[in-house]
């Protein structure tokens, strides 16, 4: 198939800091289709030391609501009074106590990301816990986290974003991303969601040096932990798979 072979993980990394300003990713898949598998492995990508080339250059933030993603982050953070960004330290985790779940409590969040002096990649493994700050909900002094994913691109504020169910992330969140990685869902709309924004057609295979298409609504277009990758410059979605 057109994404076999072994290619260095950081291809297909949302860049940090790059031509596009940072860049914004977005991951769905149903539960145990690989997300957390594949967003560890491009987490891997980045980092603050000099010797990380400058697109993936950034403090890294792990979002871990449902407190499932175990990332070995330096620092762990449970009420947003206490979260705190270091620049001499590389990851850090914020896994939310229930009552930090209230929408001014994400917003804070969100302002905390934004104003951060230096560039960031904020991974979210679960979108949908944030449903507070979606959309058009307003605040005394502005939607934050619409401000990190519009503003923040010129302010080196990367993202990747995880969801389960994509038909209930609104599809202008979605549709900031340039990086789509699609895997596995069982629900008809979810997939019509994703073939909405990414396209209908993706390569899934290759016959003498000719593309094989599926539908990327079919649902039997997948196999276990295979996804849709499509990039800023991927005119076309392409079937991959990291390999353990
Ligand atoms: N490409 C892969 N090769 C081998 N094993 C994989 C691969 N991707 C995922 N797995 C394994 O499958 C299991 C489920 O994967 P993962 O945790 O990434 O799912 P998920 O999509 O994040 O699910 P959830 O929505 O429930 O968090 C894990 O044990 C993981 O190690
Ligand atoms: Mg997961």
């Amino acid at each position: 198939m057109p994404g076999e072979g072994f290619l260095d993980i950081s291809i297909i990394a949302p860049r940090i800091q790059g031509p596009r300003g940072a860049d914004r990713g977005f991951i769905a898949g149903r539960s145990g289709a690989g997300k957390s598998f594949l967003a560890k492995r491009l987490l891997a990508s980045y980092g603050i030391s000099e010797s990380v080339p400058k697109e993936f250059r950034g403090n890294l933030v792990i979002l871990d609501a449902n407190d499932t993603f175990n990332y070995p982050a330096e620092e762990r953070y449970e009420t947003v009074d206490e979260f705190r960004l270091n620049k001499k330290i590389r990851a850090v985790s914020y896994v939310p106590k229930p009552d930090q779940y209230a929408a001014e409590k994400w917003n804070e969040l969100w302002r905390k990301l934004f104003y951060f002096n230096g560039p960031l990649m904020v991974y979210a493994d679960e979108t949908r816990a944030m449903e507070g700050v979606f959309g058009n909900r307003s605040f005394d002094d502005g939607n934050f986290f619409i401000a990190y994913l519009t503003r923040g691109r010129a302010k080196g504020k990367a993202a990747i974003l995880g969801a389960q169910r994509p038909v209930r992330i609104p599809r202008d969140i979605i549709g900031q991303a340039e990086w789509y990685y699609v895997f596995d869902l069982p629900l008809k709309d979810d997939r019509q969601t994703m073939a909405g924004t990414i396209g209908e057609l993706g390569i899934a295979n290759e016959q003498n040096g000719q593309p094989i298409y599926r539908r990327i609504d079919d649902m039997n277009a997948l196999g276990r932990f295979e996804f849709w990758f499509k990039g800023p410059d991927t005119p076309i979605p392409i079937k991959m798979m990291v390999v353990k």
